[in-house]
């Protein structure tokens, strides 16, 4: 019943970066970057070219993005909100680019200064300009289970907004649980109302682990026929326009679980592991995996 193959898809570098407070210095995310370049991902999400003013953290997307070491057959991605933040991912060399909005209208407006009807059109042009430009894209819808202002969220407005981003033409969908409350039979309604209208293998699941259950939730996605997960090193991440979100699933004891399961990623766990260790002496901070805990024999 489980699949044999799952994607990861690294988003350390942004949405693990993007709540740090300690500012990293560029050539610290290039180093970081390019080590994690090397474990085996198949795609990293590298920064955001939002407004610096929104997330002062990832003011230097284009550096970033100018100075890695690609590696061949790797896609090396980007978040963009509008044109403008196209413009500057293009320019950069971006490989795919990423929209995204809320299933909720409280989120939306607080993380992108919008009501939902009004991104929808901001979205379109920036899907249209970016397929003109040879690049696929991803879109995440966030707050798919609750929303830290409006509560919990109904599966259908999660769709609605779904359905919306796929007709823009979006290649692949995140459904981002931002603020970590969900448990695996919320999980299981979200998805029994969504897989009847899309493809599994064109959803990605985003679980943010604040309460601890992302790995179960994985497990539920798992069993619904979902085989692309995103996750952070380390645990890194949350959004700053979410109150009380905080780090991702991390990517090692993801690892960790799918591959005791018998689940092959094509990424080398040890390899993974050197990497949060150098992004923890730059952070000069424990990171709060449970793979990092053992390593530091905690
Ligand atoms: P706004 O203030 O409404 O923008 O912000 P505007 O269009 O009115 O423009 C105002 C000024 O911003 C103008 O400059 C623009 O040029 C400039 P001025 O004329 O005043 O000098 N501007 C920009 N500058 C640089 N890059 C840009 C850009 N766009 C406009 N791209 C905006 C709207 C969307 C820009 C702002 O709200 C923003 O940057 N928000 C980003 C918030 C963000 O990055 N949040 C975190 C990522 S989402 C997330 O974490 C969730 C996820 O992980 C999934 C999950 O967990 O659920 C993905
Ligand atoms: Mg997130």
């Amino acid at each position: 019943k489980l699949p044999k193959n799952v994607t990861i898809k690294e988003v350390g570098p942004r949405d693990g970066l993007q709540n740090e407070k300690h500012q990293v210095p560029t050539e610290g995310k290039v180093s970081w970057i390019d080590s994690l370049s090397v474990t085996g991902l198949s795609y990293i999400e590298v920064s955001s070219f939002v407004h610096p003013k929104w997330i002062p953290q990832l003011a230097d997307a284009a550096n970033v993005l100018k100075q890695i070491k690609r590696e061949q057959g790797l896609t090396y991605a980007a978040l963009v909100p509008n044109l403008k933040g196209l413009d500057g991912a293009l320019e950069a060399g971006v490989d795919e680019v990423s929209v995204f909005m809320s299933a909720s209208e409280a989120h939306n407006r607080s993380n992108i200064n919008k009501s939902i009807d009004a991104t929808y059109p901001v979205l379109e042009e920036v899907v249209r300009e970016a397929k003109l430009a040879g690049k696929t894209v991803r879109g995440y819808v966030s707050t798919v289970i609750s929303c830290p202002y409006e509560g919990y969220i109904a599966p259908e407005k999660v769709r609605v907004v779904s359905e919306r981003l796929f007709e823009m033409g979006i290649d692949e969908l995140s459904l981002g649980e931002t603020i970590g409350v969900a448990v695996p039979t919320q999980v299981e309604q979200l998805l029994e109302n969504l897989l009847p209208h899309f493809d599994a293998g064109s959803l990605a699941m985003h679980f943010h682990d604040t309460r601890g259950t992302a790995l179960a939730n994985i497990v539920k996605s798992l069993e619904m026929g979902i085989t692309t997960f995103d996750s952070a090193l380390g645990g890194l991440g949350g959004c700053p326009y979410a109150k009380g979100a905080s780090g991702n699933v991390a990517t090692e004891d993801l690892l960790y679980m799918l591959h005791e399961m018998g689940i092959e990623t094509g990424v080398d766990l040890d390899a993974v592991l050197k990497s949060a260790q150098l992004i923890e002496k730059t952070l000069c901070k424990p990171l709060r995996s449970r793979q990092m805990e053992i390593l530091r024999g905690e």
